[in-house]
């Protein structure tokens, strides 16, 4: 039997949870908002830390309005739905805010690019499935299953029809038992027609960024932020470059991109591809073999960061580093790891509407 609390909630932490504090226990409540009393269901407990979803809200935040998904309720994710665009930005910034504290950033120095579409802008969604229990859909956090999601409201209008097309068939249908495991994942993707790829990676035939409007908006700014503070055909350090989207379009003498590539990609725009796993110990040597004298590095990695990111700096002594980062927990820890470089801009780009996630783009000079 789950427990029951009574909650009055302070304030959002930056995962869009409800914060409330009694005798020395913390509670995060999704989907709730400051100035929201009520009761909640009790999920999950880590020592004097609890997780819970609220079942009664008693005193609703004015700022509350209702989700427009069907599947708001029970989906985990989407964090903002049962508040407006212009709030769900609000706590995104403060979010950004919190984690900068780090590096003393400057609010003046911080941009923020709201999303055009709030809704419809994913070009890929991931699906789990249970062949036994003929389930397919989000792994629901608070109910402990898959929940079915027809009706999305994140996908893009082109793959919409697509995805509520895979709720009339028969599971079994849509994943063939003889070749795959019963419980697994598929990915229903826009680039051409609609790919349809069961258990393979996420963005399997190479990494693209989910929310193109935003995408255009970001490369924009590094185009900008190049010409603006970057000498004339730099020689650009591409890192976690995938498919070379940041650097295809900035002009440039060298531009050498690394990713993990299982087959390195023939040079395109200018750009020379290289595959280099960046967490292994000897990536720096790696690099430094390729490109010793780089004027701008541009890294994107992953949530989990990139660490080095001081020691590289100290290594390579670039004119500039342009970070862009979807996770600004260890963007901010990085950007503290670097030395005698200094923080001229800092900007958010809402990639991720309805989510407490975001892109964050930091512009760095040499002193
Ligand atoms: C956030 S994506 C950025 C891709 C690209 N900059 C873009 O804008 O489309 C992160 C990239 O890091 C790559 N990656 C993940 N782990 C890596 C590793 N250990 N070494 C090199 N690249 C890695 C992924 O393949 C992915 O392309």
């Amino acid at each position: 039997m789950r427990k029951k609390i009574k909650f009055h909630i302070d304030h959002l932490d930056p995962l869009a949870q409800g914060v409330y504090k009694s005798d020395g226990d913390i509670f995060f409540i999704s989907k709730t908002l400051p100035g929201e009393t009520g009761t909640a269901i009790v999920t999950d407990n880590k020592k004097n830390i609890h997780f819970a979803y609220p079942d009664n809200i008693e005193v609703m935040s004015p700022e509350r309005i209702f989700p427009l998904c069907p599947h708001y309720q029970d989906c985990s994710s989407c964090h903002y739905m049962h508040t407006s665009y212009a709030q769900e930005t609000l706590f995104k910034q403060k979010a950004l805010y919190k984690h900068l504290q780090k590096i003393n950033c400057p609010h003046h120095q911080i941009f923020v690019h709201h999303a055009h579409d709030r809704f419809h802008y994913r070009n890929r969604i991931q699906l789990h499935y249970d062949l036994a229990r003929e389930k397919l859909g989000i792994i629901s956090r608070h109910m402990n299953e898959i929940i079915p999601i027809p009706d999305c409201q994140l996908v893009h209008k082109d793959i919409s029809d697509k995805l509520k097309a895979l709720y009339q068939m028969k599971l079994s249908d849509i994943v063939d038992a003889s070749k795959h495991p019963p419980q697994g994942h598929l990915e229903l993707a826009l680039n051409e027609t609609g790919k349809m790829f069961i258990n393979q990676p996420y963005a399997y035939e190479g990494f693209s960024q989910v929310n193109a409007q935003q995408n255009h908006i970001l490369l924009d700014l590094l185009s900008q932020a190049a010409t603006k503070y970057v000498k004339n055909n730099p020689v650009i350090l591409d890192l976690f470059g995938g498919n070379g989207n940041l650097t295809h379009h900035i002009e440039a003498s060298q531009r050498h991109v690394f990713d993990l590539y299982k087959k390195i990609p023939a040079p395109k725009n200018g750009q020379t591809f290289y595959s280099q796993d960046l967490y292994a110990k000897d990536a720096i040597n790696q690099l430094a073999k390729i490109c010793p004298h780089p004027d701008l590095i541009i890294l994107d990695p992953p949530r989990s960061g990139f660490k080095e990111l001081g020691l590289l700096v100290k290594n390579f002594k670039p004119d500039m580093v342009f970070y862009v980062s979807c996770n600004p927990a260890t963007f901010a820890r990085d950007l503290s790891s670097i030395e005698n470089y200094s923080v001229l801009e800092i900007h958010l780009i809402d990639f991720f509407p309805c989510t407490y996630h975001f892109e964050t783009f930091g512009i760095l000079v040499k002193q």
